[in-house]
Order: C-alpha cells, then sequence, then structure tokens
C-alpha cells in the first residue's frame, strides 16, 4: 500500500471549479484511496477567503487521505515540491465570447506560472490545464518551464470527450460505459473534431452503424453526426454557458479528475482524449498542444498512432489546427512563447 504523500497544486483554487475539485480529490477519486494527498491552493489576493473557506470545510469532512492544505497567493510557494499541477485559475468566458477571446487576458497568467513549476516543483511534476484557452495556456506554460520536458503539459479535452460520450448513449440508449474509442481531435473550441468513426460497442459493433440502425441509413447517420452530434457537441460549454448563466462546473472538475486519473493510474479501456504536445503526429506542427486519441500506461499519455481518417475527417481537424496555428502566433505576438 502507498504511503508517501503526493503534494497536488490547484490554481483558481477559489473558484467554482475549484470547489468541485477539492472535495473529490481529497476524497481519493483522482489518485485512489491509497494515496495520501497534500493540498496547496493558489489564488489571487481577492481568491484567498473563498480559498480559505473550501480550506475549512475540507477540514469538517475528515477526509482519512488528506494530510494538509496551504494557501498562499505565491506561485513559487503553491508549486513547490508538487507532482500534480491543475492550472485552473483564468478568467472564465461569458454570453457571446468565444474561448481564444481570453488568449490575451490569460497570456500574462500561464507564463509566470510555468516559469514557478520549473522553479519549484517536484521532479515528476505534470501539470493540466483546464483555464481557457486551454490548450494555448498549456503551450505558455510549457514554453516557460525551461527544464521541465514539454510532454508534463497536457490541456482538459476530455470534457469534450465525455460529452460526446454522454450524447451518443443518450441516443443509442445505451450506458456511457458501454461506448469505447470516441476521439476529440484539436483545440477545445468550437472547431474541435468529434469523431466516432473508430468508436464501438461491447460487442464490437461500431457505433456509426448502431446510429444508422436508427436513422435509416448510412447516409442518415453522416447527415446526424455533421448536422446534430458534432455542432451539439463543439458548442456544449456555450450550451451550458447559456442555460446555467456561466460556464460548466462539476462537469469540468469531473473530467479534469478523470484526466489526471487515466494519466495517473493508466487507461482500461481503449483510448480515450486529450490535448498533449504534438511531436508531428498526424501532421500537427510540432509543439501544439493538440487533443488527439490517446493511452497511458501510468507513467503519461500516449497519442494513438496510425489510425486513419477519411478525406472530409481530415479536413475538420486540420481546421482546427489552423485555429492553433493563430492562437499560437497570436501569443508570439504578445511574446509569451
Ligand atoms: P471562476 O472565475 O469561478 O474561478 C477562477 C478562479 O481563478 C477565481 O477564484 C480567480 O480568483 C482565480 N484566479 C484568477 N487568476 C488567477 C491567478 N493568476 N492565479 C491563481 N488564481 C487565479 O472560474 P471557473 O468557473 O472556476 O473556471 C476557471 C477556468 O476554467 C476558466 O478559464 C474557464 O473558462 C475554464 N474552463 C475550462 C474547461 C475545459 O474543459 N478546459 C471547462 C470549464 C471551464
Ligand atoms: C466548457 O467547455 O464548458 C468550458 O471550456 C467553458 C467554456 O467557456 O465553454
Amino acid at each position: 500500500m502507498a504511503s508517501s504523500s503526493t503534494t497536488v497544486t490547484i490554481t483558481g483554487a477559489g473558484g467554482q471549479i475549484g470547489y468541485a475539485l477539492l472535495f473529490r480529490i481529497a476524497a481519493g477519486d483522482m489518485l485512489g484511496a491509497d494515496r495520501p494527498i497534500r493540498l496547496r491552493l493558489l489564488e489571487i489576493p481577492q481568491g484567498l477567503r473563498a480559498a480559505e473557506g473550501a480550506a475549512l470545510e475540507l477540514q469538517d469532512c475528515a477526509f482519512p487521505l488528506l494530510r494538509d492544505v496551504e494557501i498562499t497567493d505565491d506561485p513559487a510557494v503553491a508549486f513547490d515540491g508538487c507532482s500534480i499541477a491543475l492550472l485552473v485559475g483564468a478568467r472564465p468566458r461569458g454570453p457571446g465570447m468565444e474561448r481564444a477571446d481570453l488568449l490575451a487576458a490569460n497570456a500574462g497568467i500561464f507564463g509566470p506560472q510555468g516559469a514557478a513549476i520549473a522553479a519549484t516543483a517536484a521532479a515528476d511534476v505534470r501539470v493540466t490545464v483546464v483555464g481557457n484557452p486551454a490548450n494555448t495556456n498549456a503551450l505558455i506554460a510549457a514554453a516557460s518551464a525551461r527544464g521541465v520536458p514539454a510532454d508534463r503539459f497536457t490541456a482538459l479535452t476530455r470534457l469534450d470527450h465525455n460529452r460526446a460520450v454522454g450524447q451518443l448513449a443518450a441516443f443509442l440508449d445505451v450506458a456511457p460505459g458501454e461506448i469505447a474509442d470516441v476521439i476529440i481531435w484539436g483545440n477545445h473550441s468550437a472547431t474541435q473534431f468529434p469523431d466516432v468513426a473508430h468508436a464501438i460497442l461491447p460487442d464490437g459493433m461500431p457505433v456509426v452503424e448502431a446510429i444508422a440502425a436508427r436513422v435509416g441509413g448510412p447516409e442518415a447517420a453522416i447527415a446526424w453526426l455533421d448536422e446534430v452530434f458534432v455542432p451539439r457537441v463543439a458548442r456544449r460549454g456555450a450550451e451550458i454557458i447559456e442555460v446555467r448563466g456561466s460556464s460548466s462546473v462539476a462537469s469540468a472538475a469531473n473530467a479534469a479528475i478523470d484526466h489526471v486519473r487515466d494519466e495517473q493510474l493508466g487507461t482500461h479501456r481503449g483510448m480515450t482524449s486529450a490535448a498533449v504536445v504534438s511531436r508531428g503526429e498526424y501532421g500537427v506542427p510540432e509543439g501544439l498542444v493538440c487533443s488527439f486519441p490517446v493511452t497511458s500506461d501510468g507513467s503519461g499519455y500516449r497519442v494513438v498512432k496510425g489510425l486513419d481518417l477519411d478525406d472530409r475527417s481530415r479536413a475538420r481537424f486540420e481546421a482546427s489546427v489552423a485555429e492553433l496555428v493563430a492562437e499560437r502566433d497570436a501569443v508570439r505576438e504578445l511574446g509569451a512563447v
């Protein structure tokens, strides 16, 4: 049984997603029931009281795995000795904004945090960026973390992945756990491409065939995917903002926990989706933080190579990669990478 504690740093811990994350992490949902945890909560001065309130409640839960909680507005203190960092703190978008509108506002946050991670985190640190625009914020943090291998930085597209699974499960009237090998390609934005071409049900039946059986044939299945499924998943974040009045919280925290758990403990059934640093896979320019199909054996995500993309799918993926290139170029102009 593992007994040494793992230091987990959460930025923006006084915010909405922070509040939804802290209690599940402390309960063992992310690293398992045998890993004691030390929490480091980073906030800006205005957010410290909210983080302090959450810490009082953490104490009142008496979680058996939770060793201690430290709250600070100093990144050097927050990342000191941390093995897992969840970079959540950022400005969320409001109604009518695209995630890319947040680039300039958030570029100034992720550079200094990357530098602090390089200076003070544990040698085995792995970083998950949740704050939007997540892919490009991860690019900025990785570029600023001299000496930390870039592949330690990933960004969250697991929420999009889970949304895609949720939509398919509802449409096909199956349990979400029965659907494997959905893929999110590209950016965590409206250009992302949720791809079901490789997705299967437990009996090995391709999901595309199951859709065709419901809608009356292969052409109708393509129409449903193009006109209903893809836009629904790609715009789900905006739908949540419209309906709730603010961006997704519990589902985002849940996806972040899924992402880190699978990265740290391994994927078990098939592949999942995560935005990782491209090494040129599928023609994506090296260094971009792009969502791919991935697996993990517990030592970090690896891109699943060699999957077929037909011309239409490739065009969609390339459009999303072009957006990532434009975001990278924009933050280059800001001097952030
Ligand atoms: P929120 O406004 O409730 O919380 C953000 C917190 O971050 C605030 O408490 C704020 O004080 C803090 N903060 C701001 N700058 C900081 C800094 N430099 N260091 C430390 N803390 C800082 O927002 P939220 O709803 O928790 O969302 C957080 C981020 O997550 C947003 O960018 C949102 O768009 C993003 N998000 C991403 C996904 C995804 O799937 N990738 C999903 C949902 C939300
Ligand atoms: C989401 O996908 O819910 C988040 O990225 C929040 C947003 O701005 O859409």
